[in-house]
């Protein structure tokens, strides 16, 4: 089962964790001895069912949950919080309303000091790669669901983290906009190479977009299986390989075990 490539380093290290949330009547155990590591430079997708424990996990390598047992490390160091090593981009947009696209991105480097010229001159690197060139002073408030998602992205990148963390971060945008957002990942990640875990409930946008899926079974969650996707990029969603390989993660996504 374990049929992962070994050629680059591994970045994150998620060794035996398991995570138990202390309810008012029983605990609750969301997360099962879950082994997960990602190389460098690796666009790892967890797929599973709604509430089986993905964005625990996620939280878990973001430093916002901390395991019952087991450990994470980035870099080699064990994850005690969140830190400028993890770029974070969630589904809910968190964007501060009060400040413009540009003000929203170069925000994580004017909080660690970064001269003026320098850090405005990181986020239109970044605001161009996104698609956002033209929307520098708008609020988000005048920005769409998609357009606002790439400012999130934007905002993550701009810090540059060894890793990006994504949870579901395009499943509130309307269908035609979340097969926009997919091809841009790609287009910018193929850019901009980054190491990042992308959470999703949405087969096709898994296969979309992984380099390798991890199917999580359903709550507590473990690991169910692995796929290596080296379908070629960027992908189409139609190709009978990739039909073929919705098929088979399907059936295992229905699976009792
Ligand atoms: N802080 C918490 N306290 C108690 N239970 C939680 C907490 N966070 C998540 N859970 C529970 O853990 C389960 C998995 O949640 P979550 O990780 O958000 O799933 P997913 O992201 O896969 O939908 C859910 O049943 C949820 O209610
Ligand atoms: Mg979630």
């Amino acid at each position: 089962m374990e049929q992962r490539r070994s050629v680059g380093k591994d970045i994150i290290k998620c060794n035996h964790i398991s995570k138990t949330f202390p309810n008012q009547k029983e605990s609750h155990n969301v997360l099962h001895n879950i082994d997960l590591s990602v190389e460098e430079n690796e666009l790892v997708v967890i797929l599973g069912p709604g509430q089986c424990g993905k964005s625990t996990l996620i939280n878990l390598i973001a430093g916002l949950e901390k395991a019952t047992s087991g450990d994470v490390s980035v870099c080699g160091k064990t994850v005690e919080g969140p830190g400028p090593d993890r770029g974070v981009v969630f589904q809910s947009i968190s964007l501060f309303p009060w400040l413009t696209t540009i003000g929203n991105v170069e925000y994580g480097l004017k909080m660690r000091g970064v001269s003026k010229a320098e850090r405005r001159k990181r986020a239109q690197y970044y605001i161009d790669l996104v698609g956002l060139n033209g929307f520098e002073h708008s609020f988000p408030v005048a920005l769409s669901g998609g357009m606002r998602q790439r400012v999130g992205i934007a905002r993550a990148y701009c810090i540059e983290p060894n890793v990006m963390l994504m949870d579901e971060p395009f499943s509130a945008l309307d269908a035609q906009t979340r097969y926009l957002m997919q091809e841009e990942l790609e287009r910018i990640w193929q850019i901009e190479k980054r190491t990042i875990v992308f959470v999703t409930n949405n087969l096709e946008e898994a296969i979309y977009l992984a380099d390798r899926i991890i199917v999580l079974s359903n709550c507590p969650a473990r690991i169910k299986k692995e796929y290596i996707v080296d379908l070629p990029r960027p992908r189409n969603y139609v190709s009978p390989e990739f039909l073929a390989l919705r098929k088979e993660i399907d059936d295992i996504m229905d699976s009792a075990n």
